[in-house]
């Protein structure tokens, strides 16, 4: 399962670990990876906006905060009379809270002056002083006339939140550009030779072993054509998805250098999605997400999180599962959640997604902007999913249940018995 050249990098791309041809063809559905089937939550819980991707405010070790008895969460968020497959074009990064982790309100928009003509998804960190920082991808050039897709690194410095008459995040914010691919480790948007490069989704990390500090984020590698990576396949070249990383020189979460892939996966995925990490009993393990149409010729795959494990922050990551894969959709619903975030909570490894399209069981994606405008809103969640609960040990990965949409618990709070526990108990009436 190891790469060939162990401690010198993948030859020809830079990354230290790779997610191969032969190990995403063993992607199946198992019971073990299957997340159960999502109904639309009550009324009441569904916010006016749409929202997807989603992250929470953590501190600096990668728990998710406690401000004041606060959860507070940062989502992409479009107005809700949209048609859903547009929402990427409009999006706006609003704050949600919560006394309960269960009921949510709605804080507002974030910014009034963000970079980029919209934003892309992000991470926010609440710094050991109180301050907050938010971490997001600046999509298309502002002033530009027509949509484009550039994608930068953005940093906001300037939050704050103030509890005296209820919860309130305010700036004022500073915005800085803090990273663009670098044409070399990194693919420009003008190297791209498939599908639209990625260079976004930054996510705040410091390793609790070395106390370095870094951000995580979604790539490309570039490969030039004429390239013998992948056999010289140019089929297989265009998909070269990364996770990028940088680095803070000094912990300073606004200065940053550019450093080699964690991982890649050329001939493999064009888009390994929002990578974080979460660290555990001596482990990293770092997640992504990514789509069924963005696999290689040849391979098959789902919307879902995949995993993989290492021992050190830039070690020989190996697949969880062997194929990577963490979660996906019932084969009936294979597009109902996307996005997904794991962080630990105890014993376990929460999953939180979006609610994504349901009673939809097409076979791509695609073939939901066939159906009329008002089948696709209908089916279009549009809020956040259940919370899955995982049973990580090793390099294995198990669902064991879910709590419901959005609870996301808070310091401390005890889980109700899974399934599986209330059957060993014996304490099941059916
Ligand atoms: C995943 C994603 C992110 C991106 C956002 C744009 O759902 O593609 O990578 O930041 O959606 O809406």
């Amino acid at each position: 399962m190891a790469n060939e050249s162990l401690g010198e990098g993948r030859p020809g791309t830079g990354a230290r670990a790779g997610w191969t041809r032969e190990q995403a063809r063993r992607i199946e559905r198992t019971d073990d990876t299957i997340a159960p089937i999502v109904y639309p939550p009550a009324t009441d819980q569904i916010p006016e906006v749409h929202i997807w991707d989603t992250w929470f405010l953590r501190n600096r070790d990668g728990t998710l905060a406690d401000v004041d008895g606060y959860r507070v969460c940062f989502s992409l968020t479009a107005p809700s009379d949209l048609l859903p497959g547009k929402r990427h074009d409009v999006a706006t990064i609003r704050c949600f809270y919560s006394d309960d982790g269960r009921n949510w309100h709605n804080a507002g928009p974030v910014f009034e002056d963000a970079l980029g003509q919209r934003q892309w998804a992000g991470s926010a960190l609440h710094d050991d002083d109180g301050s907050v920082y938010l971490f997001y991808t600046a999509a298309g050039e502002e002033g530009a006339e027509d949509l484009t897709y550039a994608q930068r690194i953005v940093g906001a410095s300037g939050g704050s939140i103030d509890m005296t008459d209820g919860f309130e995040l305010s700036g004022p914010w500073t915005h800085h550009e803090l990273l663009q691919p670098d044409g070399d480790r990194y693919e420009r948007e003008d190297q791209s030779r498939g599908m639209i490069y990625t260079f976004r989704d930054p996510w705040f990390f410091e390793d609790p072993e070395t106390g370095e500090t870094w951000l995580l984020f979604e790539a490309n590698t570039p490969v030039p054509e004429g390239s013998d990576v992948c056999g010289g396949d140019a089929a297989l070249q265009e998909f070269n998805g990364s996770v990028g990383i940088a680095r803070s020189p000094t912990g300073d979460p606004l200065e940053w250098d550019l450093e080699d892939p964690l991982l890649d996966a050329v001939g493999v995925n064009q888009e390994l999605e929002r990578p974080h990490i979460v660290y555990r009993d001596g482990l990293y393990y770092l997640f992504i997400s990514s789509h069924l149409h963005t696999f290689a010729p040849d391979l098959e795959g789902f919307d879902a999180l995949y995993g993989f494990v290492a021992e050190d922050l830039r070690g020989e990551y190996v697949p969880l599962n062997e194929s990577g894969l963490v979660a996906t959709n019932p084969e009936n619903a294979p597009f109902q959640s996307y996005s997904w975030m794991a962080f630990p909570h105890g014993e376990e490894v929460l999953v939180q997604s979006f609610f994504n399209y349901y009673d939809f069981d097409g076979e791509t994606l695609d073939e939901i902007a066939h159906l009329s405008e008002s089948e696709q809103m209908r089916r279009f969640g549009g809020s956040l999913g259940p919370t899955l609960r995982l049973d990580v040990e090793g390099s294995r990965t198990r669902i064991i249940g879910t709590l419901g949409h959005w609870h996301i618990p808070m310091v401390g709070e005890t889980l109700p018995l899974t399934d599986r526990e209330l059957i060993r108990r014996g304490k099941r009436d059916d």
